[in-house]
């Protein structure tokens, strides 16, 4: 008899009860490109080619970009080969499911919930206080007690804003995914613009002497910036939670995964470019290194415009990760892993309930904890995910049951393997505290695997 644990789904089962519990279909390759890069561009580029370039890469910060989107690049083709054949939601978490059994597919789930529920709760602080920043330039301001994590020695007691704004995503989502994909598509178009602005007027206040020497950490220095930096490629992978409800998926969801990345790779090169040369890389160690090179030469209002970038960016990038973990949560319940309350459909056929239970919880977090050495974990918990992702491309290849036309990852197997490798490095980059923190969350999720999920498994 087979453990519990090691069962897996069978391909045909999982596409007909697709069709039970079935999400309508409606995003296009251009659409999911815009989630992609809704996911994609947020906090990371409007940060780290600052405070990476000063601490570890100095001007080489952009080959700290082309890795780690090498890396991404990697990964996301064996995603993209993933969700064409089995176009179904829950991402990696479904795939390890059929290639690996429940137990792992399992724990690839719970790491997926820990990298968007807390990618949406550190977001939220950033925005919080890029927020703050806003209204203090209108002279307006929120009580301290407000404005920050549960810490009295401070005076602040919640972070109303980052709960405030997270809810209202999570409303908007409950709405229907047509409706948001649209209020995403704008708020790209605005950030991505903002971004474009600053390259366009950048370029001619670059000083190539600030480029020397390019290199002032060695390689060294070049390769922990790009463990650190993967941070701003994150969301890809939300991509393919959108699986069920795209057009011809076979066709639109490569396009869409590795159209994302290779925007993105090349906007974060160029922010990279012109920042270091605008400003010494000495000089970079801030909190808003890109506005504050327009400050440096003097385009103030430049600068307001890129906080205001800079709000847009993180608020789509929150909208899509809640999307991506309440769909998570979909896929765990439609398998009985968790309770079935979270997978029904309001009247504008999205999951309203489990939108509402991720929402809150990660709002909770947001409002009361101080998420600042937490943010790693969220790296941890996706390059867990890459690296089966990855690697479960050949378990794949080897199941005759499944679609021969879609996506396939070319060089095969050396690609999947290369790309298995390269995100168990990153992971080797990781501080002590983000491991032993992960070991802690996944002690509780084997905790509550054998408690509730192995015994209400609907393969059971
Ligand atoms: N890639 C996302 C960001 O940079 C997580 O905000």
């Amino acid at each position: 008899m087979k453990h519990a644990f090691s069962r897996k789904k069978n391909i045909s089962d999982l596409l007909e009860r697709k069709k039970r519990t079935r999400l309508p279909q409606t995003l296009s390759g251009f659409d999911l490109i815009m989630l992609g890069l809704g996911a994609i561009v947020g906090t990371g580029i409007f940060i780290l080619p600052g405070t990476v370039a000063a601490t570890h890469a100095g001007p080489a910060i952009s080959i700290s970009f082309l890795i780690a989107a090498f890396v991404c690049c990697l990964a996301g083709m064996c995603y993209a080969e993933f969700s064409s054949k089995i176009p179904v939601t829950g991402s990696a978490y479904t795939y390890a499911y059929i290639t690996f059994g429940e137990l792992i597919a399992w724990l690839v789930g719970w790491a997926l919930v820990l990298e968007y529920g807390l990618a949406v709760a550190s977001v939220a602080t950033g925005w919080s206080a890029y927020f703050n920043g806003l209204l203090q330039g209108f002279n307006l301001s929120i009580p301290q007690a407000l404005s920050g994590p549960f810490n009295p020695a401070d005076g602040t007691y919640i972070n109303f804003p980052a709960m405030a704004i997270i809810l209202i995503l999570a409303f908007l989502l409950t709405r229907g995914l047509r409706e948001s994909a649209n209020i995403n598509r704008i708020m790209v178009f605005i950030k991505i613009g903002i971004i474009l602005l600053f390259i366009l007027i950048g370029v001619f206040y670059v000083e190539p002497a600030n480029w020397q020497p390019f290199i002032p950490f060695g390689f060294e220095g070049i390769l922990s910036g790009a463990a650190i930096v993967f941070f701003a490629f994150l969301g890809f992978d939300a991509v393919s939670s959108a699986a069920e409800e795209v057009k011809k998926p076979q066709r639109n969801l490569p396009i869409g995964i590795i159209g994302s990345l290779f925007v993105c790779a090349l906007l974060y090169m160029a922010v990279s470019f012109v920042l270091t040369g605008i400003v010494p890389f000495t000089d970079l160690n801030v909190s808003n290194p890109v506005s504050y090179a327009m400050q440096l030469v003097n385009q103030g209002w430049i600068s307001g415009v890129i906080s205001i970038g800079a709000i847009v960016g993180m608020t789509t990038v929150m909208l899509v990760m809640i999307y991506a973990g309440a769909r998570l949560l979909f896929a765990l319940s439609r398998d009985g892993l968790l309770p079935k309350f979270l997978i029904e459909l309001n009247k504008f056929q999205t999951p309203a309930k489990g939108t509402w239970t991720f929402a809150i919880i990660v709002a909770i977090f947001a409002g009361f904890i101080p998420l600042a050495q937490l943010a790693e974990l969220v790296n941890m918990g996706t390059l867990i995910a890459f690296s089966m992702v990855s690697i479960g491309i050949i378990a794949l290849r080897k199941n005759k049951n499944l679609p021969t036309d879609g996506f396939q990852v070319p060089l095969y197997p050396v690609l999947p393997i290369v790309s298995f490798l390269a995100c168990l490095f990153l992971i080797s980059q990781l501080s002590v505290t983000t491991w032993i923190a992960s070991f802690i969350w996944f002690i509780l999720g084997i905790i509550l695997y054998f408690l509730y999920g192995k015994n209400n498994s609907i393969l059971n």
